[in-house]
């Protein structure tokens, strides 16, 4: 049933390729410069009409929710807030007609998320949810699903689920950006062809396990680390830091890497491992240069790093693990897997139980 896999989350790590695919399949039109998404009720007119976005979920998925927010505002231009569902209901948040709210749950069971989408729907909005599960609740009481084609997920920390929801939101922001006309077809083809690309190189990156084994077994002897980037790295490194503490049970904090000064970098001392997030190519500089700060005080930095710009990092980093060559608003589809298969060593170095970690059950039905 493992498929020849030790584990069961090892096992999904590696259908992150298969997930990508049957996740695209049939939603990017036969010439590959549209996306259809027939499931979808919403109208054009109502889509247009759209002017506020809210995204709620938990965990993982509220994770996916921060880069779907990014994707949004970037293509649509539409100003989108993430909340953590527990959070969501208690802040007043200012819901209209004319918003949009996307609910993300891999289970489609959660209370809280599928209490905020109540919330949403009583205040008069429509609700969109992505979800890996046919006949969920989120999935029938939503107005629209998309429906996330990652297959069951049965390790209880989240890997397949999460990358899937961020192929639906590529999906649905370049549907939306189409049917408003904020993106021309030219650069809809662009990022199409581009993610059509992100299976094969996900197996790129599966290759190269090995590295990032020896990595993890490193930081398995530590109490605590970090995890930084700027932008879609930081929604990233906070994926990554969940995925570890989940798992291994080590703590770890993700920091946006140019924050650290204002108060975190008292923490950086002498050999604690941080995992700097470096995909950016806008924010490539200044990075670099808060890669160097932690560097400067002893820090013992992995790099995850677009290829090509090895020789380069190799000077504020200790060790490098490099993914393929994307668009920077589809990195995080690459980037996020190298840091689950860090939790996964670091779990397996200190023997714990990988796909049932202690005090996390895979559908949390209470608020
Ligand atoms: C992470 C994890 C949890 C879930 C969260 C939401 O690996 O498993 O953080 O992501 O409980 O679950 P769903 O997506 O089912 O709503």
């Amino acid at each position: 049933e493992k498929g020849g896999f030790d584990h069961f989350m090892l096992k999904e790590i590696h259908e992150q390729p298969k997930a990508y695919h049957d996740t695209m399949l049939g939603r990017i039109s036969e010439d590959g410069r549209s996306v259809v998404l027939p499931e979808l009720k919403i109208s054009a007119e109502k889509l247009r009409g759209i002017n506020r976005v809210h995204i709620v979920a938990c965990g993982t998925a509220y994770h996916a929710g921060l880069v779907g927010k990014s994707i949004i505002e970037n293509l649509v231009r539409i100003p989108v807030e993430t909340d953590v569902a527990s959070e969501y209901r208690y802040r007043s948040p200012i819901i209209t007609p004319d918003t949009l709210v996307i609910v993300v749950s891999q289970s489609g069971e959660t209370a809280d998320t599928l209490a905020a989408l109540r919330e949403a729907q009583r205040n008069g909005a429509h609700v969109l949810a992505i979800t890996n599960v046919v006949g969920s609740s989120v999935a029938r009481e939503a107005d629209d699903v998309i429906i996330t084609l990652a297959g069951p997920e049965i390790a209880v920390a989240s890997t397949k689920a999460y990358s899937s929801q961020l192929i639906a939101f590529y999906l649905f922001g370049l549907y939306w950006a189409q049917t408003n006309g904020t993106q021309d077809e030219a650069t809809v083809a662009n990022i199409l062809a581009a993610m059509q690309a992100l299976p094969e190189q996900v197996e790129k990156i599966l290759a190269q396990a090995e590295v990032i084994k020896g990595v993890a077994e490193s930081i398995s002897k530590h109490d605590s680390l970090f995890f930084i980037g700027r932008g879609l790295d930081y929604a990233v490194a906070m994926e990554g830091s969940l995925k570890l503490k989940e798992i291994s049970y080590i703590h770890s904090e993700a920091y946006p890497a140019g924050e650290l000064k204002h108060g975190t970098l008292a923490l950086i001392e002498e050999g604690i491992p941080v995992i700097a997030l470096i995909t950016q190519e806008g924010l490539y500089e200044k990075t670099l240069s808060n890669i160097k700060e932690v560097k400067a005080r002893g820090a013992d930095v992995l790099g995850i790093i677009n290829e090509g710009h090895e020789a380069e990092v190799a000077k504020s980093t200790d060790r490098q693990f490099a993914i393929p060559r994307t668009l920077p608003l589809l990195t995080p589809a690459l980037s996020v897997v190298p840091l689950q298969l860090l939790s996964y060593y670091a779990s397996l170095a200190l023997g714990h139980d990988v796909d049932k970690p202690r005090n996390l059950a895979k559908s949390v039905t209470v608020e």
